[in-house]
Order: C-alpha cells, then sequence, then structure tokens
C-alpha cells in the first residue's frame, strides 16, 4: 500500500521534480507536535461519533503517544518522500498501530483544515514566547530610566535640537510603543482562537464529527464558524507578520538612536563590551552590531509580511497549494526575533549613560526658546507675538554667540519690555523640564508618574 495521502487515482507515482518542488517537510516539521496534539482530539471525536471503537481509541492514542516522544527524541523523522508534517506523521502512526487503525484516523479530516488549525495552535504559543522577550526589553528600558530619573537631554525633531526632555522620558517613549506591540500580541491571541478543524477539505464534515469538541480540546475559543473561510483564511498569518514586523520597526528605531548615541559626536552611552564588536584591522573600533543587526532584521521581517501579503492576494476561496508558502515568511520572523530580542534587551540594559554629556547639549541649540514663548503667553501676550519676540532672542544670541540663558536683564530689555527679569526663570533646563507638568509631559513629577504606569501595564502583561 502506498503511504502517499493521495494515491488512489493515480496510475503512476509523481515526478522527482514534483516531489521535489511539493515537499515542505524541511519547514513544516516544527508543527508535528501540534499536529499528534490534532490528531488526538481528531480521536476523540472520532469515537464519540461512533467510528471508532474502545479498542481502536485506546490504540490510537497510545501511538500517537509514543509517535509524539519519538518526534520528540528525533527517533522518528520525515523521510525524503512524505510531502509534509501530516503525511509523515499519518505514515509514523500507521507504522505503529497498523493500517486498520491508523487508517481511520484521516475519516472526516483534509489537510487542509488540519494546517490551518495546526498553524494557529503554533502561533499561539509563539506569540506568548515572543511577548515575553519583547516584555524583555520594555523591562531594560524601564529600569534605566528608573537609573537617571532626572537627567536632562536634547530633544529632537527633524534631529535637530528641539525641547529639553528627561531621558527618563524619552526611554519610556519606547517601552510604550513595545507594550502595544505585546498588547497587538495579545488581541491577535483572542481574534486566532478559532479552530478550523472539521471544516474538512473546504466543505465541513459528514461524519457526525464534533468540531467545537476539538476547538475546545485543542484550547480554542470556537470553532471555525464557515468552513471555507476556515481552510483558505490566513489573514492570521498576516496579522502576525504584521504585528512581528512592527515589533522590529520600534526596535529598529530604538537600535538607530543607540547607534548615533554611541558616536563620539553625540557621546551620550557607551555600550557594554559584551555588546559590541571590534574590527578586524582598526584596533581602536567598537561597533555597535546588536543595534545594527537590529536595523537590517527590520528590513527582513518586512519583507516576510510583505512577501506574505502577496501571496495571498488574489487567491480564490478555497484552498490552493500557494497556501503552502504563508508559513515561511512566518516562521522567518519568529526566528529572527527569537534571536534579536534577546540580543537587544541585554544591549539596552548594559548601556552606560553619560549624564553630564546629556546635560551639557541639553540646553543648546536655543532649545529654550518654546519656553521663552510660553512665559510670555502666561504674561498675557499673544502667542503670535510671543513667538516672534522668543525669535528675536534668538537672533540676538546668534549673532552674539551665547546661549539664550546668558541673555542679561539688560538685553532681555532692550529686544522688548514686555521681556522682563522674570523671563529668566524658564531660562533653564530644569525650569523648562518643571514646567511641562500637564499629563504625559516631561516634567520628573509626570514622567515619575508615567513609571508608575508602566510599571502596573508589566505587571499584568
Ligand atoms: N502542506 C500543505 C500546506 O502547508 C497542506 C497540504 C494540503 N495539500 C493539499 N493538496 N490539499 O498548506
Amino acid at each position: 500500500m502506498s503511504l502517499s495521502l493521495w494515491g488512489g487515482r493515480f496510475a503512476g507515482g509523481p515526478a522527482d521534480a514534483l516531489t521535489e518542488l511539493s515537499r515542505s517537510t524541511h519547514f513544516d516539521w516544527r508543527l508535528a507536535p501540534y499536529d499528534i496534539a490534532g490528531s488526538r482530539a481528531h480521536a476523540r471525536v472520532l469515537h464519540k461519533a461512533g467510528l471508532l471503537d474502545d479498542t481502536d481509541l485506546d490504540r490510537m492514542l497510545e501511538g500517537l503517544e509514543g509517535l509524539l516522544e519519538e518526534v520528540r527524541t528525533g527517533n522518528f523523522v520525515p523521510r525524503p518522500e512524505d510531502e509534509d508534517v501530516h503525511t509523515a506523521l499519518e505514515r509514523g502512526l500507521i507504522e505503529r498501530t497498523g493500517p486498520e487503525v491508523g487508517g481511520r484516523l484521516r475519516a472526516g479530516r483534509s489537510r487542509n483544515d488540519q494546517v490551518a488549525t495546526q498553524f494557529r495552535m503554533y502561533l499561539r504559543d509563539q506569540a506568548r514566547l515572543l511577548g515575553a522577550r519583547v516584555l524583555a526589553v520594555v523591562e531594560a528600558l524601564v529600569e534605566q530610566a528608573a537609573r537617571h530619573p532626572e537627567v536632562a537631554m536634547p530633544g529632537r525633531t527633524h534631529l535637530q535640537h528641539a525641547q529639553p526632555v528627561l531621558l527618563a522620558h524619552h526611554l519610556q517613549a519606547h517601552a510604550w510603543a513595545l507594550l502595544r506591540d505585546l498588547t497587538r500580541l495579545q488581541d491577535w491571541d483572542t481574534r486566532s482562537a478559532v479552530s478550523p478543524y472539521g471544516s474538512g477539505a473546504l466543505a465541513g464534515s459528514s461524519l457526525g464529527l464534533d468540531p467545537q469538541a476539538i476547538a475546545a480540546d485543542l484550547g480554542m475559543r470556537t470553532a471555525s464558524q464557515n468552513s471555507i473561510d476556515g481552510t483558505a483564511s490566513r489573514d492570521f498569518a498576516a496579522e502576525f507578520a504584521f504585528v512581528t514586523a512592527m515589533v522590529a520597526v520600534d526596535i529598529s528605531r530604538i537600535a538607530e538612536e543607540v547607534i548615533l548615541w554611541a558616536t563620539a559626536e553625540f557621546g551620550f552611552v557607551t555600550l557594554d563590551d559584551a555588546y559590541s564588536t571590534g574590527s578586524s584591522i582598526m584596533p581602536q573600533k567598537k561597533n555597535p552590531d546588536v543595534a545594527e543587526l537590529a536595523r537590517g532584521k527590520a528590513g527582513r521581517l518586512i519583507g516576510d509580511l510583505a512577501g506574505l501579503m502577496a501571496t495571498l492576494k488574489g487567491l480564490p476561496l478555497a484552498y490552493n497549494r500557494d497556501l503552502q508558502e504563508d508559513k515561511e515568511p512566518v516562521f522567518d520572523a519568529i526566528d529572527t526575533l527569537e534571536v534579536l530580542l534577546p540580543a537587544v534587551s541585554g544591549m539596552v540594559a548594559t548601556l552606560t549613560f553619560h549624564p553630564e554629556r546629556l546635560e551639557e547639549l541639553a540646553p543648546q541649540g536655543f532649545s529654550l526658546a518654546t519656553d521663552v514663548a510660553e512665559w510670555l503667553v502666561r504674561e498675557g501676550v499673544p502667542f503670535r507675538v510671543a513667538h516672534e519676540l522668543a525669535g528675536a532672542c534668538v537672533q540676538a544670541c546668534e549673532e552674539r554667540g551665547i546661549g539664550l540663558e546668558e541673555l542679561s536683564e539688560e538685553d532681555l530689555a532692550s529686544i522688548s519690555p514686555l521681556l522682563t527679569p522674570g523671563v529668566r526663570s524658564v531660562l533653564t533646563v530644569h525650569g523648562s523640564l518643571a514646567s511641562r507638568d500637564a499629563y504625559g509631559g516631561t516634567a520628573p513629577a509626570r514622567v515619575s508618574e508615567q513609571r508608575s504606569q508602566l510599571l502596573k501595564e508589566i505587571a499584568r502583561a
């Protein structure tokens, strides 16, 4: 008897070239434990529907148990002629239980509903693992922020000095972005906990099997409400690929800053030796390779997402073999983050910040000009006029090569009588920081309040 799943109507075997093209065991083997879990659940509904007697059910469950063990130890592996993980495991079961028992398992199911279910099961486990790794980066950021609660730095827009902010505020901004990615993974999980098992090839099952029982057995929220949708939809995979790409993009933005911050020109951070690399020719070099790889790999994850979307576009309902191409991009995204995230959390946790340099640059580039304008507004001056006057202060400073904080009371009065000595109270970085005390602002009290919120989110995650 052929161990192929579909030989019956064919006179000859497949061409070698087809076998080579068709085979997917080199990447779908990671679904093996989920295939076996699905088979166990399927065996139980077959039994409940009266299609498997007590003895056969026991033998089948025992066979599946043994097979799982051998998959785990590496004693059972796919053969070159096994088309995919499902084919290989059916062969394994038949080898263990004989065709009389093992051959009954396939009743009422198709690889189309199997693969759609198992892919979801695998991704649900991965969502939890990745979530923990994303959380580790969030924690590293929040801990660094806590180590420097009062240090000011130049906040930038367009990469130009804009307004002073707290370093802790800046680091926590990255933490919020990653926490949202973590919530995206959790939301995805709720939405994707749907079991296509029982959809069959596309039209559902005629054998009195209960899809909801299998769904519950597999820890899913419900069975697919529509068997065509169950077997044909892959938006769950695309959404997962989007969330992983978003994680990579958010990590890449941190990475880009670390790369800049570690330059001599910025001098904001020193990378720990354990998270930097040297040069084969330039003995003095200390390179931010972790951050650069993070930035580079973001491109790769965006490619994974784009490739998958291109595969899905234009596919008619229901299953098409193109869908076998859904797994590699998502697996690649997972495997990439799996090695990237621990390196990034380690790099962030071990950064040494240089507060004196950050503080020195904070007021530069006339970053207190907005404070002058807003002080005038508080004094009753229309913002349009205030903006002009603060601009005139900047111009005066630029001509004389001094900073705003160096303008004397006379200098200020000569620019405008509205600039009374009181304005000098906001012409310090820490005065400016303290004044931005609205909810979500960079005032130290707000940043520490924000830290408590972050810690709450971390505890809840
Ligand atoms: N290996 C296929 C996949 O990953 C599942 C097999 C479905 N094949 C089929 N001819 N219906 O999508």
